[in-house]
């Protein structure tokens, strides 16, 4: 089997897999989640280069050993689901790597991806995570979680630990503060720095006109 047909293969499985694995997700880290962080990653590799076949495959697995989803599994579900279906104990061990380093940990935690798929791959994460389909997913999130909307008593924190930004149960609102609007600055590519301009201003129109209706001014 030529190289390309089994890679072509390996993204077509993986994205079934995928696919079944989170369709019942709510947590806003559902399958459709995926489909957008795949497709804005290929975007952004067409114009910044990379290996797309890495990632393809990562973005398709990024959330798979996500912290927020997998309470005290151990073992890697990406590692499994690779070696499971025949690819390279390389190529295995360079996606996982990818993967490692795309999560958010904390407004204070430094998570730098070295390589140009890492990089690629999680500024797709961020720019999901900010814009109009980043608000819905943060509340959508957060009611999976059990928080409230806002809380005026409640304010946002700067986490300098990853242990810290773990065990938040602040309303929603708070996360704006805390991420979201900490992740135009820190996306790697130029490419989705731009992307990330327009998503931002609207997070800021946004909790404008909720502030303004909170206070009853608009
Ligand atoms: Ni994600």
């Amino acid at each position: 089997m030529g190289l390309k047909i089994q890679e072509k293969r390996v993204v077509r499985v993986t994205e079934e897999f995928v696919r079944n694995y989170f369709e019942r997700e709510s947590s806003g880290h559902d399958w459709w989640h995926i489909f957008r962080v795949r497709n804005l990653a290929l975007k952004i590799a067409e114009l910044e280069g990379g290996d797309l076949f890495l990632i393809e495959v990562a973005a398709l697995l990024h959330d798979l050993d996500d912290w927020k989803l997998n309470k005290g599994s151990e073992e890697s579900k990406i590692k499994k689901w690779l070696t499971s279906i025949g690819v390279s104990k390389e190529k295995t061990t360079e996606i996982i790597h990818i993967v490692g380093q795309v999560s958010f940990k904390g407004a204070g935690v430094e998570t730098r991806a070295t390589s140009i798929e890492a990089q690629i791959v999680q500024d797709a994460d961020r720019l999901d995570a900010i814009g109009a389909i980043g608000i819905a997913r943060t509340f959508a999130y957060g009611g999976n979680r059990g928080r409230l909307i806002y809380h005026p008593d409640s304010k946002p924190e700067m986490h300098s630990s990853f242990e810290e930004y773990k065990k938040t149960t602040a309303p929603t609102i708070n996360h704006f503060y805390e991420k979201l609007l900490l992740l135009k600055d820190r996306m790697n590519t130029e490419t989705a720095k731009k992307l990330a301009e327009k998503r931002h201003s609207f997070m800021e129109v946004f909790l404008k006109q909720f502030f303004d209706e909170w206070e009853s001014k608009s």
